[in-house]
Formats: C-alpha cells, sequence, structure tokens
C-alpha cells in the first residue's frame, strides 16, 4: 500500500506517563497566561490537554473570543494557528507544538497561481465574481480573499457563504479544495456543467473561455490526501456487511463518496450526528482516524466503523506530540516563546476581513 504526502496508516501511539504528568503540572502553573486549542483529529495524548476542542469553525471563534489569555497553544495545524494569530488581540501571541505541522491541501494554493488565475478570468468575464477561500489555505490567500470582497469558510458553513456569495455575484471563484467547492455547489443545486476546475499552472485553467464564460463555479484542482483516500467501493463494502449502517462523511471527500453518504459535514457535525442517533446505530465514517476511534470510545453503545479498512491518518496533525507540547509548555514557564505562528501586519489587515465576513455570515439566521 503507498500513501500519498501527508497519509499515514493509522497506528496508535501512546505517551510516556512522565510526559503527562508533566504537562498536566505546567498546565496548572500557566493557567492564567494560557489556553490550549485542539483539533478534533489530534492524537488522544495531546487533545486530552485541550480546554476547548473542536473543528476549524468553533476553534476559530474560540481564538477571536478568548481575549485574555497571553498565549494561545494550538494543537492543529499551521492555517488553524495563523487564523488565530490573525483574528485575536495584537499582544496574544500562537504557538504550536510542532512548527512543521502543515497541511498538503493548503499547500495546493499559492497567492501568485491564484493571483495570475483572478486576472485571467477577470479578463474574460465582465460579470461579478466572488473569491472564496477554504480556511485550509495559507494567511496571504485569506488576504487576497479579504481585498476582494470574498470571505472564509469552513465545512461546517460553506453552504452559507456559497449563498451569500450566490446573493452578490455571478460567479464563484473557489480555492484549494475541489471537494469541499464542488460538493458544496451540487448540494445547491448549481448543474455541475456550470462547475468547472482549474487547474494550476494551465493557460485559462486548461478550460476553453467558453466554458469559463458559461462557468457558475470555478474549482482550485486541490484537495485532502488523507480524505480522498475514501472510496465508494469503501461504502459499498460496509452497505453490504450492515445492510442499516449510515454513511457520514466530511465534505472533503470525493463527490460520488459524499453523494453516496447518507449525511455530510464537519468533524463537529459527525460528532454531533453521531452523538443524537440511538443506541445500536451504525456508522460508517469518512474522516480522519483519530477522530473515528475517539467517536468509538465515546460512544461504546453504537457501532463506529471507519469506510477505510487500515485508518487514514492526517500525518501532520499526529506529528504534535505530548513530548513536543510539554517542550514549548517548559519554554514558556522559561519566559522562552518557542515555535510562534506570526501572521505580518499587511497580510493580517486582509485576512482579518475575510475571516471576519466568515463570522458575521455565519452569525446570521
Ligand atoms: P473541520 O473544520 O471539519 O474540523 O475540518 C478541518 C480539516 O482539516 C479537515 O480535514
Ligand atoms: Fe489538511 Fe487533510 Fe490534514 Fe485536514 S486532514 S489538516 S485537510 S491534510
Amino acid at each position: 500500500m503507498t500513501y500519498e504526502n501527508g497519509v499515514g496508516p493509522f497506528e496508535d501511539l501512546k505517551s510516556d506517563s512522565q510526559v503527562v504528568y508533566k504537562i498536566k503540572k505546567l498546565k496548572e502553573k500557566l493557567s492564567n497566561k494560557i489556553i490550549i486549542l485542539g483539533h478534533h483529529y489530534q492524537r488522544d495524548d495531546v487533545i486530552q490537554f485541550a480546554d476547548i476542542s473542536g473543528d476549524s469553525f468553533k476553534l476559530s471563534k474560540e481564538a477571536a473570543m478568548n481575549k485574555d489569555k497571553e498565549f494561545i497553544v494550538f494543537c492543529g495545524v499551521e492555517f488553524m494557528a495563523e487564523s488565530a494569530d490573525i483574528i485575536s488581540s495584537d499582544f496574544q501571541k500562537v504557538v504550536i507544538p510542532e512548527i512543521k505541522a502543515g497541511c498538503s491541501l493548503a499547500d495546493f494554493a499559492s497567492l501568485e497561481n491564484v493571483e495570475n488565475a483572478w486576472q485571467e478570468i477577470n479578463s474574460i468575464v465582465d460579470e461579478k465574481i466572488i473569491p472564496i477561500t477554504y480556511i485550509n489555505s495559507t494567511a496571504n490567500l485569506k488576504s487576497f480573499v479579504g481585498k476582494n470582497n470574498g470571505s472564509v469558510c469552513t465545512s461546517s458553513n460553506a453552504s452559507k457563504i456559497f449563498d451569500w456569495a450566490m446573493e452578490r455575484g455571478e460567479k464563484i471563484f473557489f480555492f484549494p479544495d475541489q471537494y469541499l467547492g464542488g460538493n458544496t455547489a451540487i448540494s445547491k443545486g448549481i448543474d455541475k456543467e456550470k462547475i468547472i476546475l482549474w487547474k494550476r499552472n494551465k493557460k485559462y485553467g486548461g478550460n476553453s473561455k467558453e466554458d469559463i464564460l458559461n462557468a457558475k463555479v470555478i474549482l482550485w484542482d486541490g484537495y485532502c490526501s488523507v480524505h480522498k483516500r475514501f472510496s465508494v467501493e469503501d461504502i459499498y463494502r460496509l452497505r453490504e456487511e450492515y445492510p442499516n449502517i449510515k454513511i457520514i462523511s466530511h465534505p472533503e471527500c470525493k463527490n460520488e463518496v459524499i453523494s453516496n453518504s447518507d449525511e455530510f459535514g464537519s468533524t463537529s457535525q459527525i460528532i454531533q450526528a453521531i452523538n443524537d442517533s440511538p443506541d445500536g446505530s451504525i456508522w460508517g465514517v469518512g474522516t480522519e482516524h483519530h477522530l473515528v476511534n475517539r467517536l468509538k470510545e465515546m460512544y461504546p453503545k453504537k457501532t463506529i466503523l471507519s469506510l477505510s479498512k487500515i485508518g487514514n491518518q492526517c500525518i501532520t496533525m499526529a506529528s504534535n506530540t505530548p513530548e513536543k507540547l510539554l517542550y514549548i509548555l517548559e519554554k514558556l514557564d522559561s519566559g522562552e516563546i518557542i515555535n510562534q505562528i506570526t501572521v505580518n501586519d499587511e497580510v493580517k489587515e486582509f485576512a482579518k476581513l475575510s475571516l471576519n465576513k466568515m463570522i458575521e455570515i455565519t452569525s446570521k439566521k
């Protein structure tokens, strides 16, 4: 079995009890200064220390709301820590246990490539185009979107952000995740012929001028290598074995996986759906394995199965270990700040606009 960049088979790793003990002590000692945020894909031995856990949307709102702590310790990946730095107060500092914890999906779109595409599209189209960036993107793309009157979205609010954009413009330019963008557009009833893929480094993204003029949604050709691995065959196999199974998948999965699932949603929405189902329910879950395993433990009276036979792990999420968390806390305790994630002020100014736009749209009824 070969794995793409950023994905690995699931391995259940357990930390040293001494490390766990020391983190607990330091957390207590630094409690006036630090808040620990943790994404649902973090390892169990890391997420146990999170003051607040959540999906990307919840964590960005928490970073905006928790203004009293000097340090936000972000157990997640770089784009999440960057978003926290953009949206938190100026005096707050964001640190991450593993400085190299990136997101292979975010890496698909550079500012230069997106700006070139934007210019090419606008050289053909007279209509208003609204740019939307998935939160899984670099800070400078959020800034680009802020400058061009668009919005950030997450997997939990993409539908609302699409509605908002469709009321304001004739076309949506969505990056970097082709699947979240495509799944959302399809769920809105947009004709598949009006959803086109923009291939990086190709003239007009590999499309004809007519295709671009006719398009309602233009999707960047990025994807999450962890979620792309789930297949319809996985779903057929589980449905055959468990005729009553319900399949729930993350919208970063391929379009055919989503259209063959019973439900789809963000990590928090997946947890909520399983939580709300009666005991005895059987679920096949298409998302990262740490969360699937945690769900099994949280709901022992329900049968929770991964869509993948071996479990797809996001390696960068898993690269935040208790040892690395302990190390940054020890440094903070001694007055040294390491692994700080900072977004420069110019980028921050406009990135804040697009992140706040998302929060504003999402909080409207
Ligand atoms: P959520 O916002 O649903 O937690 O997703 C984040 C992510 O990176 C999924 O791969
Ligand atoms: Fe990025 Fe995919 Fe990992 Fe989420 S699971 S952080 S989208 S690589």
